[in-house]
């Protein structure tokens, strides 16, 4: 059908019907110079037009690529010319023309379609488009704010759309690999109980039980060892999770997780198994790429050379505790740390201390504020020995002995940078933890392509609850202790170490996972320790205890993260970015308007009256 558009002109047109119906022929991004003579239909959005009155260059656009059509008077008839001359950025179009190779010095050389043109003969406008909000054609920054209301828009730039494309690529990698290895696709509910997992549910009220709610997963945690119970050895589901958590760059309220699990294995046949499934994924994913086998670091060896769970490789700056050589200094911020339980930690920045200006330092500081550090202490290290030696604020205050003490301790040369954190164990952990990837990224100590994967094993089974210090347990209460230490469940249940395991990437937790405890005798040593009585259990885990009991075998699995692997493996900074339709840092999605209120009808149906707290 044609139709009128404001000038008065015919313009939007339809395929056609009968002799006159048009079919895409080849996508934007397939003709090449073998392709020279032939007649194609193309289609597309305009991407780029270049109107030289008598002549029109259009950059055709699909999720394919680009290729160039020319509307040529020698080709096509002048009415033809006069049609296209309307045309608009991401107009779409549909062209009848003759492929053509492009002389010699004509040839682009960065375009896939590079070598060929399009000389049109025949042209339709299938669609208009409205005044953009920005523009498609080139990346030039627009507020996020703009992007995400007009998502379908940002999708069709082909940064965002590389990255959807490249996430299609690597869950394909993710199923053939775990395939390979005989996992099994099987869905697991959304429409859930409310579990105690750890984060805040999202509930969904029931509309025939009154008063009663579903929650949505926050993973298919139970779901999956209960189907272990059943005999499906190995599974897995690429999953969406919910967890109404407060949101960061690498967090969203809904993700997905390529979750798995499997049976008759202990810690060790785990690892190997996922090391291999990921590794020839990623290896698939950049078309064969060697990855190598990953290190394995302890829980302890991380936290206190890296100061986090999550270390991240690729470079150095390692922590360094010099808790006893200053426990009696004259600097009363170190000498108190100590004396308080805490402890004093350096960093040291090799050779680069004239990098540093008085701002520059005080920027750091600001940064560990956040962390909870109360200052940070710095030295740069000059020729010679003693407090001579180094220009510090804090020279003052220390004797030859300590600075020549820390100097051989951190074995200091003229030219590097110490800085120092003083405080609680976790507080100066946490705040030189953060401080060291600051470094890491300021000082670009790293390639950024780069792959760094690390297993990060042996967490602690439990840990104290602040509120009532009583022991609770670090991931799940079915995380199964390292064997040789359950005795330890008993006598020092600090010492506990867990069979649980993260995978790490480049600095973020990436996969997590554990062993599950099959043995009801453990399990019931780990309710107690945690204070469960078993009617507590029963009433939060009931139908997983009950399957538990019915011949379980061993088993255990890791759940990964696919938005922050994504976001990792193409090189962006924010998971929104790998996500098609993400939510903002505020929950909200800025294209649908979700979360929206909802009529009285519907609420009265699900039988809730809302009545707002003050
Ligand atoms: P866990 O809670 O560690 O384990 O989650 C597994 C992985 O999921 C990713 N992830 C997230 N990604 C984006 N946004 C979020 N809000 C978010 N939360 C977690 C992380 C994390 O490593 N059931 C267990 C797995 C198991 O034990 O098998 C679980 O869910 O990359
Ligand atoms: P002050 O004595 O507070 O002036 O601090 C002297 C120096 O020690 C300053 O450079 C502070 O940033 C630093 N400082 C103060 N508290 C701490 C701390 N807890 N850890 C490390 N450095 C600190």
């Amino acid at each position: 059908m044609t139709t009128q558009n404001t000038t008065g002109n015919p313009t939007r047109q339809g395929l056609g019907t009968g002799a006159s119906r048009w079919q895409r022929s080849h996508n934007l991004g397939e003709l090449n110079a073998s392709h020279a003579g032939k007649e194609v239909i193309l289609m597309g959005w305009v991407h780029r037009r270049r109107d030289h009155g008598q002549l029109i260059f259009i950059d055709l656009r699909d999720r394919h690529g680009l290729t160039q059509v020319v509307v040529d008077p020698a080709h096509a008839p002048m009415e033809i010319l006069q049609h296209a001359s309307g045309i608009r950025n991401e107009f779409v179009l549909a062209i009848k023309g003759v492929v053509n190779k492009r002389p010699e010095g004509m040839v682009n050389k960065h375009l896939g379609t590079g070598s060929i043109e399009v000389l049109v003969n025949d042209l339709r406008i299938l669609n208009e488009c409205d005044v953009l909000p920005f523009p498609v054609a080139d990346e030039a920054e627009s507020s996020e704010t703009l992007r995400l209301k007009y998502r379908y828009l940002d999708l069709r730039r082909p940064r965002l759309r590389d990255n959807i494309l490249k996430r299609i690529k690597f869950v394909k990698a993710m199923r053939k690999s775990l395939e390979a290895h005989g996992f099994l696709d099987i869905e697991t509910p959304f429409l859930y109980k409310s579990t105690p997992e750890g984060a805040r549910e999202f509930l969904v009220p029931s509309r025939i039980h009154p008063s009663h709610f579903y929650a949505l997963p926050q993973s298919p945690q139970l779901f999956k060892q209960v189907l272990m119970v059943s005999g499906f050895d190995r599974y897995y589901q690429v999953v969406k999770c919910f967890r109404d958590e407060d949101l960061r760059a690498d967090r969203q309220p809904e993700f997905t997780q390529v979750d798995c699990e499997m049976s008759f294995v202990d810690e060790e046949a785990i690892l190997k198994t996922f090391e291999s499934v990921i590794r020839s994924a990623v290896s698939d994913f950049f078309d064969g790429k060697e990855i190598p086998s990953f290190p394995r670091m302890s829980y302890d060896e991380a936290m206190e050379s890296y100061g986090v769970d999550k270390p991240d490789t690729r470079f150095e700056l390692k922590l360094h505790d010099l808790s006893s050589v200053v426990a009696t200094s004259g600097f009363k911020v170190f000498a108190e740390a100590i004396s308080t339980g805490g402890i004093v930690n350096a960093i040291v920045v090799p050779g680069r201390a004239e990098e540093f200006s008085r701002k520059d330092i005080d920027e750091l500081t600001e940064f560990v504020r956040q962390y909870g550090a109360k200052g940070l202490a710095w030295a740069k290290k000059q020729n010679g020995s003693g407090v001579a030696s180094w220009q510090s604020p804090v020279a003052k205050f220390l004797s030859d002995e300590t600075v020549n003490a820390i100097d051989s301790k951190l074995s200091l040369k003229a030219g590097d940078l110490v800085l120092f954190g003083a405080g609680s164990y976790d507080q100066t952990k946490a705040s030189l933890g953060a401080l060291r990837n600051n470094l890491g990224a300021r000082l670009k100590l790293y390639d950024p392509t780069q792959l760094n994967f690390l297993w990060v094993l042996g967490f602690p089974l439990l840990e104290k609850d602040p509120d009532n210090n009583r022991w609770i347990a670090k991931h799940h209460p079915f995380t199964s202790p390292r064997p040789e230490d359950i005795p330890l469940l008993a006598t020092d249940p600090a010492r506990v170490k867990a069979s649980a395991y993260d995978l790490v990437l480049n600095g973020n937790e990436v996969a997590g996972g554990s062993v599950r405890i099959h043995d009801p005798l453990v399990q019931k040593q780990v309710f107690s320790t945690v204070g469960l009585s078993d009617a507590e259990a029963e009433a939060k885990f009931g139908f997983l205890l009950e399957a538990l009991k019915f011949g379980a075998p061993p088993h255990g699995g890791i759940a990964f993260g696919l938005d922050r692997l994504t976001m990792i493996l193409t090189g962006c900074d924010a998971i929104r970015d790998v996500i098609v339709f993400p939510k903002t840092q505020k929950g909200t999605c800025l294209m649908t308007g979700a979360p929206g209120e909802v009529s009285l009808d519907q609420l009265r149906d699900l039988h809730i009256r809302v009545h707002r707290l003050e």
